[in-house]
């Protein structure tokens, strides 16, 4: 007559336990850490693919010689479609191509790209004036040691392309290469009176 409790089997847990799993997935903080790792892994594959894709292995391009106006040089940020990057530094224009990734379109120094960095390696700041052309007579000796040591450095990692031209000044034809002025002079204008 009397009614007798329901006794729940073992047979009856199995949903639960897998009721009990989703739950414990749906728990907020596993469900922000799958956020988190999923957002990881998004961001190493991208970058993964991005690399190639903004910085394809290019052909290396022609050696250039030239001497160039701040305009001039103005036409050399990467963005081209050869993406030849020149960067002057201390009245001397590098061309910093194999250093495209700092330089070129989207790299941490990409103001410098297709400027006269100078001032800017000096007060180590990364940004170019767009003045006509800087003459740098403000400068303080530290910071023109320091940007005699860029200067050092950009010799020793890129090719010299020319001088940057101050305003009137004439371009060297570099076309009979060995015989022309290639190295560091402290005043250009004792140079030119020679
Ligand atoms: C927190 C600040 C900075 C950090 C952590 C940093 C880091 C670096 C690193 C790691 C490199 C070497 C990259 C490599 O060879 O693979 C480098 C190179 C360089 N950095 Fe910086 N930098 C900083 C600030 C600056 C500033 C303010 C300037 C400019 C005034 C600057 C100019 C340069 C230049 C010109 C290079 C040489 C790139 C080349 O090889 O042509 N950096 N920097």
């Amino acid at each position: 007559m009397s009614s007798s409790p329901e006794i729940k089997t073992t047979d009856n847990e199995d949903p639960e336990t897998s009721l009990n799993f989703f739950t414990q997935l749906l728990r907020p903080v596993n469900v922000f850490l799958t956020g988190i790792i999923v957002v990881l892994v998004y961001k190493i594959l991208k970058s993964k693919f991005s690399k190639a894709s903004v910085y394809p292995p290019r052909p290396e391009l022609p050696k250039i010689r030239k001497d160039m106006t701040v305009a001039e040089l103005r036409h050399y940020d990467g963005n081209q479609p050869d993406g030849r990057v020149l960067v002057a530094v201390n009245g001397w224009i590098f061309d910093v191509t194999r250093g495209r990734r700092f330089y070129g379109p989207g790299g941490p120094y990409a103001a410098f790209g297709g400027k006269d960095a100078t001032r800017g390696l000096a007060t180590f700041s990364v940004t170019s004036s767009d003045k006509e052309y800087d003459d740098l007579s403000d400068l303080n000796s530290m910071e023109m040691d320091s940007i005699k040591e860029w200067e050092a450095q950009f010799r020793e990692n890129y090719d010299l392309v020319g001088k940057l031209l101050k305003p009137g000044e004439e371009p060297t034809n570099y076309s009979d290469e060995e015989t022309e002025e290639t190295e560091p002079v402290n005043n250009p204008e004792d140079k030119k009176a020679q």
